[in-house]
């Protein structure tokens, strides 16, 4: 199994267009704030943190228990790290330490900022608040990932800004055509399709359940040298 390669499903595709569509928006006309949003177990995740290494953005998520200025914290941690400034004990209250982050972001315009797990963030207005400043007062592209119900909670929450969320992408389950292409680019084994199909009905298009299968399959194809499998060798093993 190819552990750290991020297949182009359908989904990863939209996501892309959402990424070229802020960086190449006319900044200083128009925010740049996206959401990547959509049931558990889908690469959401994964394709936020690969992008993110690949183009040089900073990846953090939330995390269940962050305060406003720990999230202002790592944030500006981030920051120093991917400019390679030496990391200093960050120190002062936590608008201090975000008048810091807004400070270097303003020096920028292509910085370009992801934040996976956002729904952590809806029971602190403070964290929703400075998000809001970056993208308010710097060119910054921030691009938010979370839940299905994150694009209406944020909504609900701040209609009046996030309803300038200028490009919202909601990850689906995967087609079958996604899956042929998943298996073909991670496995070892080739799939036959008739196994293509059964895994696509087993998982319903959920890629954390297709690739628990995929480790059994692969085991399987390895027990028995094989290099193409098919259902019947999944029967026979049961
Ligand atoms: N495009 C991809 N190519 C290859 N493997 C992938 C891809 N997307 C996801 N995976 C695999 O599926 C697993 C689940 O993906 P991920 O954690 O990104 O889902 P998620 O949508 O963020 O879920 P959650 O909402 O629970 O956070 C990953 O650990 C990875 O193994
Ligand atoms: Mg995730």
């Amino acid at each position: 199994m190819r552990e750290y390669s991020l297949a182009r499903t359908s989904n990863v595709r939209k996501a892309e267009e959402l990424f070229t569509y802020l960086q190449k928006r006319p900044k200083t006309e128009m925010v740049g704030l996206g959401l990547i949003y959509g049931p558990p177990g889908l690469g959401k995740s994964r394709f936020a943190r690969q992008t993110a290494i690949q183009n040089d953005y900073i990846y953090f998520r939330l995390e269940a228990t962050m305060t406003a200025k720990a999230f202002a914290i790592k944030l500006l941690e981030r920051i120093h790290q991917h400019f390679g400034m030496q990391s200093l004990k960050v120190r002062g209250t936590g608008s201090e330490i975000f008048s810091r982050v807004t400070d270097i972001l303003e020096n920028y315009n292509d910085i370009v900022i992801v934040i996976d797990e956002i729904d952590y963030a809806f029971r602190s207005q403070k964290i929703l608040g400075s998000i809001r400043d970056i993208v308010d007062e710097t060119l910054t592209t921030v691009v938010l990932v979370g839940m299905t119900d994150a694009k209406s909670k944020l909504l609900a929450l701040d209609s009046h800004y996030f309803d300038r969320c200028n490009f919202f992408c909601e990850f689906k389950p995967m087609t079958k055509d996604d899956i042929k292409l998943l298996c073909d680019e991670i496995c070892d084994v080739k799939l036959t399709d008739p196994l293509v199909q059964h895994l696509s009905k087993k998982t319903k298009g959920n890629i954390r359940k297709l690739v628990k299968s995929l480790y059994s399959i692969e085991d399987i194809a390895k027990e028995r040298n094989l290099t193409t499998i098919s259902p019947e060798h999944m029967t026979m093993r049961n």
